[in-house]
């Protein structure tokens, strides 16, 4: 169930609070209705890490800057971004990416070079530092070299994590990053801050988006970079997560086990690898259910074993086979993740009119309760809240 109210709102206090350009990540949903929201609210920018990302975006927008953010990238994607879509902006982590690049665009001069720098920032819910990004040892080596490679911009970028609760990070990142750039003796033309604004899930609340925008603006003050010097952003999560929820039905419960149509090859694959909480609601034609709420664990369609969310997800005690439970804050990494495993995985996409479960820009509440693991919750809290009483 999408809600192409809730981008477009994401988009428009984006753009209107950073002081800088704002690229969508677009690994975090793909799906054309949310580039075509995007394009309409302005947003014309998109970081992509792929040949199918840059397809996608270039469908419905032609003329769309389309950085290639990915660090690690094939030769031969490099030179079809390059000589048949238009890109000029491509990220490195190393030496040897630097090369491939210079050689698959025929040793061209009009790249923008973003050096990734690998950051400790801490604070992030979806830690991003392992895989990428340049140690501070062999940075300024890697940016003195990005910037004699190039007569255009040469920028740093860094992901600080995914849903990153603390805006101090980008401030802490953003002293990293001039460090290097100092140590280097290069200026930057541009400070990409990458992604990392959360959103609300349960029990997780985290602070206004305007202390995030603040904590940037004071590190881009902190930093050494000259009066041009752009700066830049990429969320994935924060334009998005609101927008989407996933409609389940229940097809059997066993216990406090409900077997639902999809799951962890399909739209739920952060719930049950990375044991993301995500709200729930239940749907029943007849109307709400008055029973009091209770932990569940859901387990997906396919027939793998690893096919299993444990929540708990606070639903009413009488939920039954033929039960509708949505799932609610999916827009980012959601769909995106699904596969057809299993056969499974087939989705019918209705634009809805609600608001969201929970909202980062005034649209719901901006917490969620959070479903603690002993939950039979309400009831049982209550019988054993009872029992204290008398004794
Ligand atoms: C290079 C890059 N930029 C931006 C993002 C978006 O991050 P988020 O969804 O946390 O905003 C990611 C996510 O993995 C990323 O790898």
């Amino acid at each position: 169930m999408v809600r192409p109210g809730a981008v477009a709102v994401a988009a428009r206090w984006l753009q209107s609070a950073f002081q800088g350009k704002v690229l969508y990540a677009v690994k975090a949903n793909p799906s054309p209705w949310v580039i075509r929201e995007l394009l309409a609210q302005g947003v014309s920018a998109f970081d992509v890490a792929s040949i199918p990302e840059i397809e996608a975006v270039r469908a419905q927008a032609p003329h769309a800057e389309l950085a290639f953010m990915h660090p690690i990238k094939a030769p031969e994607a490099i030179a079809r971004a390059y000589f048949d879509h238009g890109v000029r902006t491509f990220a490195l982590d190393s030496e040897d990416e630097l090369a491939k690049i210079l050689a698959a665009t025929g040793g061209a001069r009009d790249l923008n070079l973003m050096v990734r720098l690998a950051v400790e920032a801490g604070g992030a819910a979806y830690a991003l530092s392992g895989k990428f990004g340049v140690q501070a040892m062999d940075a300024p080596a890697l940016l003195l070299a990005a910037r004699r490679a190039t007569q255009d911009l040469m920028g740093v970028s860094f992901h600080v994590g995914s849903q990153c609760m603390r805006p101090s990070a980008y401030q802490a990142a953003m002293a990293q990053a001039s460090r290097a750039l100092v140590r280097a003796g290069v200026l930057a033309d541009v400070v990409d801050v990458g992604g990392g604004f959360p959103s609300v899930y349960p029990g997780m609340s985290p602070p206004d988006l305007a202390e995030y925008v603040g904590a940037i603006e004071r590190g881009f003050a902190e930093m050494m970079v000259h009066e041009t010097t752009e700066l830049w952003c990429e969320p994935g999560r924060a334009l998005v997560a609101e927008s989407t929820s996933l409609l389940t039905r229940v097809e059997l419960r066993r216990g406090d086990s409900l077997y639902i149509n999809d799951g962890a090859y399909g739209s739920l694959f952060d719930a049950a690898h990375a044991k993301w909480p995500f709200p729930v609601k239940l749907l029943r034609a007849e109307g709400p259910s008055e029973a009091p709420l209770r932990g569940f664990q859901l387990y997906g369609p396919t027939c793998d074993s690893i096919d299993v969310m444990p929540g708990p997800f606070r639903l009413p005690d009488d939920v039954r086979q033929g039960d509708h439970v949505e799932i609610g804050m999916l827009g980012a990494y959601g769909v995106a993740m699904a596969t057809r495993f299993n056969g499974f995985g087939e989705l019918e996409t209705v634009e809805v009119e609600d608001g969201p479960m929970a909202s980062m820009y005034g649209l719901a509440p901006r917490s969620i309760p959070t479903a603690r693991p002993d939950a039979n919750v309400v009831r049982f809290s209550r019988a054993k809240g009872r029992r204290r009483r008398k004794r």
